[in-house]
């Protein structure tokens, strides 16, 4: 008899911040998680797109398993070995032109110290952000963050933001200017509901930053490391951004975060300029480095664009009114409120996520996701939109 969604859920000691799916996972075991009661289900949010290789993966689990058992933590002060090679095997599959990196803990730190580097390298103080964009919480990615209202609780922004619409190749033209420190963008942007941005309009941005002498920054913290069906989202955009940013599914779950810069750009930073404690910690570039080798393992990235189309093709049959996004990070728009639909999926066993707009429902499965659970995902999917 499967469990009750919502039963005995105890009062909390957290501060209440979020607001929580009424289940409490346990475990989990490829791309299926246990709640207490039990009742398994088959994972389609990932956990906001960190557990790229579900759960427990063996290559991941034992890469983590055996650096607790050698090293668990040294500082930047002294080199580790596993921080060189996981930072050279980010850098080897990262595209041409991003050969440094910088590890850090979590998405808005990539996305201040990305920051940091375009207003170094330009001098500048501005910076160019897209409507519906999400960088995070900290000042510098809030102030670029077109979600801020409810929580931005800072007195005011550290830097003047321009805002351009998507799409709009005139916007472009009139806030990437020669005062224009860097140019920063979502390939796709997932907290909007997974919004495309057009190769055309990010092509058009980055050829007026080298005109005006900005900087393009990507924020591939949701579509980087495979996400998308390619290692990062850019590759499909035909542009060679000046920095990255990436972080969720790099350490599989394990808190690690980067910035991927050319050597020119790396060429600004002089010792004592950037730093952090834990970012670079051996614990956390053991996980890269799995996860970096399982998803660069031959036929691992065509076989994720290819479950990908897919779950599209599926989720329309089951009657979804249109879908967004790539690869996996996929936005179910649906002619009703996403809710009580995401609700009644939970209900049948499927974790989703949800969106800024309020008739989507978010996909971000494991990247291990295969066409049979796909098929459970689409009957379920069916059943609650009949
Ligand atoms: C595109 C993007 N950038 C930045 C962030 C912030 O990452 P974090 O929550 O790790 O600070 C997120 C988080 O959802 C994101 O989706």
């Amino acid at each position: 008899m499967p469990s009750q969604v919502g039963s005995d859920l105890k009062a909390s000691p957290e501060v209440s911040a979020y607001n929580r799916l009424p289940i409490e996972i346990v475990s989990g075991n490829g791309c299926e998680v246990l709640d207490a009661n039990g009742k398994s289900y088959l994972d389609f949010y990932g956990g906001h797109a960190v557990s790229a290789l579900g759960y427990a993966h063996p290559k991941l689990t034992a890469a983590i398993a055996k650096q607790a058992q050698e090293l668990v933590f040294q500082s930047n002060a002294v080199d580790v070995p596993i921080r060189e090679s996981a930072s050279q095997l980010l850098v080897d599959v990262a595209p041409a032109g991003l050969e440094k990196v910088f590890l850090i803990n979590s998405g808005a730190e990539a996305i201040e110290n990305a920051l940091r580097l375009a207003f170094l390298q330009t001098g500048r103080k501005r910076v160019t952000a897209v409507r519906g964009a999400f960088h995070g919480r900290t000042a510098a990615a809030a102030a670029i963050t077109d979600y801020n209202e409810a929580w931005y609780s800072f007195p005011q922004a550290p830097f003047e933001v321009d805002w351009v619409i998507p799409e709009s190749f005139e916007d472009l033209e009139k806030y990437i200017t020669d005062k224009t420190a860097a140019f920063v963008f979502e390939p796709v942007q997932g907290v909007a509901g997974a919004v495309d941005l057009s190769p055309e309009f990010v092509q058009y941005a980055a050829s007026l930053c080298i005109q005006r002498g900005a900087t393009v920054i990507a924020d591939e913290i949701q579509t980087g490391i495979g996400r998308t069906g390619t290692m990062f989202a850019v590759e499909q955009l035909g542009i060679t951004p000046d920095i990255v940013t990436v972080a969720k599914g790099l350490g599989g779950g394990f808190p690690v975060a980067a910035v991927l810069c050319s050597n020119q750009i790396a060429s600004n930073i002089k010792p004592g300029m950037l730093g952090t404690t834990f970012g670079g910690g051996p614990m956390a570039c053991a996980a890269m480095q799995a996860v970096l080798e399982v998803v660069s393992e031959p036929g691992f990235l065509p076989k994720v664009a290819d479950n990908a189309i897919y779950l599209a093709e599926t989720c329309l049959k089951a009657g979804v009114k249109s879908i967004t996004g790539r690869g996996h990070l996929m936005g179910l728009h649906l002619n009703q409120p996403a809710a009580p639909i995401r609700h009644a999926l939970l209900e049948k066993g499927f974790l989703t996520g949800d969106a800024k707009n309020p008739n989507v429902v978010r996909l971000l499965p494991p990247l291990i996701l295969n066409k049979q659970q796909i098929d459970q995902f689409g009957v379920a999917l069916s059943e609650v939109l009949a």
